[in-house]
C-alpha cells in the first residue's frame, strides 16, 4: 500500500519535473511543502497550526489568482486579523516564484 502510494508520488513528481524543469519542482519542495506539504494538501504540522487549504482542491484553487499567487510568494498572506500567516519566500528571483505556480497549479486533483 504505500510502496503503491510511494510509486504514485514519484511518477506524479517526475511528470511535473518534465513539464516544468526540475528547479520550479525542487524549489516547491524545498520552500513551500514545509506549509502546504509536497502534494499541496497542507497536511504538515505547519500546515495544521497555521489552517492551510487543500491545494488539491479545485475550489481553493479557484480562489487566487495566478498574480495573487505570486504576491503571497512575494509579499506573504496576512489573515483578517493583519497577522502575517505566509511570510514572503525570501531567496528567489521573480522568475523562480512565477515558475512555481504551474507547479502548484498541477497540485489540483
Ligand atoms: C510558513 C508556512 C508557509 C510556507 C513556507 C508557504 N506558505 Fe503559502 N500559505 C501559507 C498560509 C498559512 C496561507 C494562508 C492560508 C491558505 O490560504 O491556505 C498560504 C496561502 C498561500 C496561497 C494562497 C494565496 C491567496 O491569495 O489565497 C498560495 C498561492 C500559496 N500559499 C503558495 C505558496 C507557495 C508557492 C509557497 C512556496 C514558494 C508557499 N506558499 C510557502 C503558509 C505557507
Amino acid at each position: 500500500m504505500t510502496t503503491t502510494k510511494h510509486l504514485f508520488a514519484l511518477i506524479l513528481a517526475s511528470a511535473a519535473v518534465s513539464t516544468y524543469g526540475a528547479d520550479a519542482t525542487a524549489n516547491w519542495n524545498e520552500h513551500c511543502a514545509k506549509c502546504h506539504g509536497e502534494d499541496g494538501k497542507g497536511n504538515t504540522k505547519m500546515g495544521k497550526k497555521l489552517g492551510i487549504a487543500d491545494l488539491t482542491d479545485a475550489k481553493v484553487q479557484a480562489k487566487f489568482t495566478d498574480e495573487q499567487a505570486f504576491k503571497a510568494m512575494k509579499s506573504g498572506v496576512t489573515d483578517d486579523k493583519g497577522k502575517t500567516t505566509m511570510k514572503a519566500i525570501e531567496g528567489l528571483s521573480d522568475a523562480d516564484l512565477k515558475a512555481m505556480i504551474p507547479v502548484m497549479r498541477a497540485l489540483k486533483k
